[in-house]
């Protein structure tokens, strides 16, 4: 679940009262205990570590701040010196709270439930970096794009070496597998994410990954782009409910050769309905697949306001749907057994 701790568990709220958001994200203990806020209360099969994808940016150099509206980043990158300013940072050091909760939640979950580590994808970091906050169409970034293309490949070098040893040091503190947010990859034509967001993916996943660690990429509003991102280095890809996973499936087969796992994607609206549309829409995801090589999951952030009901609706539905796979094929087991003596 995208978001899976967060602002829908009133239980995260309550912690939420007495500590800022970077406090939390900055303090393993707090971490760890908004991480498994979720998986107590709906035993999903992954925890994915709490944190956010700006993290790697205040380790750069550039502060942020986390109001009401979304992040802030008011030192914004204008321009090349402000690139050369930025910082080369050591993970085990200067971001040390994030390995610390990774290998405090796997000493909590055992290897029976994954952890997932994770940070920004090149690109969108780069979004905040030099627009300074979410803004629609992320204007500054592609003013760079045009007016300075050596600056903003300079500056998604820099987040692609830095990205590569921050998620190492998650893997080596415990992490099962690392997801990639590339949220903003849709603001971009083709042409421009093969020739600005996709070098700098391969070269983070390259550096990333001698140990061939799964990668899971996401982005969001991408169905032109999929065909590129296939070539990023990534295990698994993850989309958006815009996707018709079964339409991905058979182009990425044709154009790659091979059946590429993908997770995702119901609308994170979807969870503003009843429980028995909720279930209807786990279901319809899982037919895009037919369940196979698939990681449920929201096509996007859980809302604040949805109810925790449709959560759990949400994490059960997908639970059944592979408990009923697992008894079918103890059912065929058994119908072939009579007449295959001596096997089990
Ligand atoms: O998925 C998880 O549970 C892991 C934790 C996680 C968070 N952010 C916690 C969070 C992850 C994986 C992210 C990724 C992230 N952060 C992305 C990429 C994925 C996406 O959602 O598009 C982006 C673009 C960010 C930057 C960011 N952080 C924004 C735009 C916001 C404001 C969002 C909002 O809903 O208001 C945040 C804050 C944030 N990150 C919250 C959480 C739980 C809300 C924090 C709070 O107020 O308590």
């Amino acid at each position: 679940m995208m978001r899976q701790a967060g602002r829908y568990l009133p239980e995260y709220r309550a912690l939420r009262a007495k500590h800022s958001f970077l406090e939390v994200c900055k303090t393993p203990a707090l971490a760890v205990e908004v991480s498994l806020q979720p998986f107590q209360a709906f035993a999903m099969d992954a925890v994915i570590v709490f944190s956010d994808i700006l993290v790697p940016a205040e380790a750069m150099g550039l502060p942020i701040h986390f109001g009401d509206g979304g992040p802030e980043l008011p030192e914004k990158i204008r321009r090349r010196e402000d690139v050369d300013h930025l910082r080369d940072f050591d993970p085990e050091r200067d971001t040390r709270f994030v390995p610390d909760a990774i290998s405090q939640l796997y000493r909590a979950l055992g290897p029976e439930v994954p952890v997932l580590g994770f940070a920004g994808a090149p690109w969108t970091l780069a979004c905040y970096m030099v627009d300074g906050a979410g803004r629609d169409g992320f204007p500054d970034t592609k003013r760079m794009l045009r007016a300075q293309p050596d600056v903003l490949r300079e500056l998604l070098q820099r987040i692609a070496r830095n990205t590569a040893r921050y998620l190492q040091a998650q893997l080596a503190a415990g992490a099962s597998a690392v997801q990639l947010f590339d949220t903003w990859a849709g603001e971009l034509t083709r042409e421009d994410y093969d020739a600005f967001a996709l070098p700098a993916l391969q070269q983070l996943i390259t550096a990333l990954n001698p140990g061939n660690a799964p990668v899971i990429y996401f982005s969001k509003a991408s169905n032109h782009l999929h065909a590129s991102a296939a070539r990023c280095g990534a295990t698994v890809l993850s989309v958006d409910w815009r996707v018709d996973m079964g339409e991905l499936r058979a182009s990425l087969l044709a154009s790659t050769g091979r059946v590429w796992p993908l997770q995702g994607n119901v609308d994170p609206h979807a969870l503003y309905g009843a429980e028995p549309a909720v279930r209807a829409a786990v279901q319809s995801a899982l037919a895009q697949t037919g369940g196979r090589a698939h990681v449920l999951n929201l096509g996007h952030g859980i809302l604040p306001d949805v109810p925790v009901e449709s959560a759990r609706a949400f994490i059960q539905a997908g639970q059944q749907r592979i408990e009923s796979a697992a008894a079918a094929l103890i059912a065929d087991a058994v119908a072939v057994a009579p007449l295959a003596p001596g096997k089990v």
